[in-house]
């Protein structure tokens, strides 16, 4: 459906990058007596006032099941859904809707080209290259599918700034590799990869390829075409929507050639107790009520990242990271990991004698929110040798009084355990 579409696009993108910061209401808040210096959002960015009011609008007026109802409120949830569909389309330069199937999120969108695609492409000996420092969301679903077809999971290294070895790349890159999935942004490391010429390489040697978009989002300007991914799964929350809503970009060729992963409502066309026939892209991947309000709020999200200016966006975080990088590593015992040439906004480390654990709780009694732990990327943790790091990750709405911050807890910190 081509749903009626105005977004803000139009308008002057906005360059003024500090300006943002008031249109997010939970950072006006203060957290154990400190204002907030909220510093994950790699694990979960914070909503603009649109999103919210997109999704107060949506739920107090609109609510209704999508694609079902003649009536008003089941046509305006419709229309709403449908133009959030054509927003992210639109904003990440799609060919086509068809291209844009709903999801709960990147790990679903990773499961379902595995499931569903997965399988065809692999047999017995086939490999599926992936990278060091994938998150579990990009291993695991290809390590299941893989032991269930007899294929190998083949990781590429990473060197010990945390880039990805290249020259291992081309040699591990081979005629027995059918899928190659890797990570744009890394969310341990924050290291950025070389998407295109990764791409290229991959589709030089007959694969597929799948990207985990998930931490470049609130970061980059995407454009699946440039890139020229195969598929591209991305999640609604790590880009200043709601959580429980994401996408998988397809090519329509290959989605069109998919078998649908889920059975139930929504995804069919005909039903009896001999066959089921399918509905056309991309609802055949999307069976039951879908995440509706949570659709609304990702295109409100994208209209808000339509406005920004993404080289404004990209100095003004790159500055951010280049000050808490020194500032973090003045402090005694600090290791930082992660020190790519090419990085997003991602500042990973561990202090001699502390628990990375007990940073974050300490940071936290200052008001500072970091990710403690293994951020899900437990390989990248054996790599550095260490069980844990703590990360503080950045995003457009914040500024220098959140890194002095964090310093003041870090140093809190280290007077307490030393
Ligand atoms: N993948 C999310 C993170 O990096 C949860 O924190």
């Amino acid at each position: 459906m081509s749903a009626a579409v105005k977004t803000s696009a139009a308008l002057a993108p906005i360059t003024d990058i500090a300006s943002l910061r008031g249109d997010f209401p939970a950072l006006r808040q203060r957290v154990h007596g400190h204002p907030l210096a909220y510093l994950d959002s790699a694990a979960s960015s914070q909503c603009p006032q649109a999103v919210i009011d997109a999704i107060a609008r949506q739920q107090s007026l609109d609510h209704a099941n999508v694609h079902r109802g003649v009536h008003q409120l089941s046509e305006r949830a419709t229309l709403a859904y449908e133009s959030a569909r054509e927003r992210v389309r639109d904003y990440i330069n799609a060919a086509s809707e068809h291209e844009i199937v709903f999801t709960r999120g990147t790990t679903e969108s990773i499961n379902l080209v595995c499931s569903s695609l997965g399988g065809r492409l692999l047999s017995s000996g086939d490999e599926v290259l992936i990278t060091w420092m994938e998150h579990h969301s990009n291993i695991v679903p290809w390590q299941m599918l893989c032991e269930h077809v007899g294929a190998r999971l083949v990781p590429v290294p990473i060197t010990d700034a945390g880039e990805l070895d290249l020259e291992a790349f081309d040699r591990l890159l081979t005629d027995r590799t059918r899928i190659v999935a890797f990570v744009h942004v890394s969310n341990a490391l924050g290291t950025v990869n070389p998407a295109r010429e990764l791409i290229a390489k991959a589709h030089a040697a007959g694969a597929v390829v799948v990207v985990d978009g998930a931490q470049a989002m609130p970061h980059k300007r995407i454009d699946v075409r440039d890139l020229d991914c195969d598929f591209y799964a991305f999640s609604g929350h790590k880009m200043f929507g709601p959580t429980g809503i994401g996408v998988l970009y397809g090519k329509e060729r290959l989605l069109d050639t998919m078998p649908p992963w889920q059975g139930g409502g929504e995804m069919i066309l005909t039903v009896d107790f001999d066959r089921t026939t399918f509905n056309a892209l991309p609802y055949k991947f999307e069976a039951g009520t879908p995440n509706i309000a949570g659709a609304v709020g990702l295109g409100a999200a994208v209209d808000y990242l339509s406005r920004i200016d993404f080289p404004a966006l990209e100095a003004h975080e790159s500055a951010l990271l280049e000050h808490a990088t020194e500032r973090v590593a003045e402090i005694d015992g600090v290791r930082i990991v992660g020190t790519a040439a090419e990085k997003a906004s991602v500042l990973s480390f561990v202090i001699d004698g502390i628990h990375a654990h007990d940073v974050g709780t300490i940071v936290d009694g200052a008001g500072v929110a970091v990710r403690t732990g293994h951020h899900c990327a437990m390989p990248v943790m054996d790599r550095f040798g260490v069980p844990a790091t703590a990360r503080a990750s950045f995003a457009l709405y914040n500024n220098e009084d959140d890194v002095d911050q964090l310093i003041v807890g870090l140093r809190q910190a280290v007077e307490l355990f030393r």
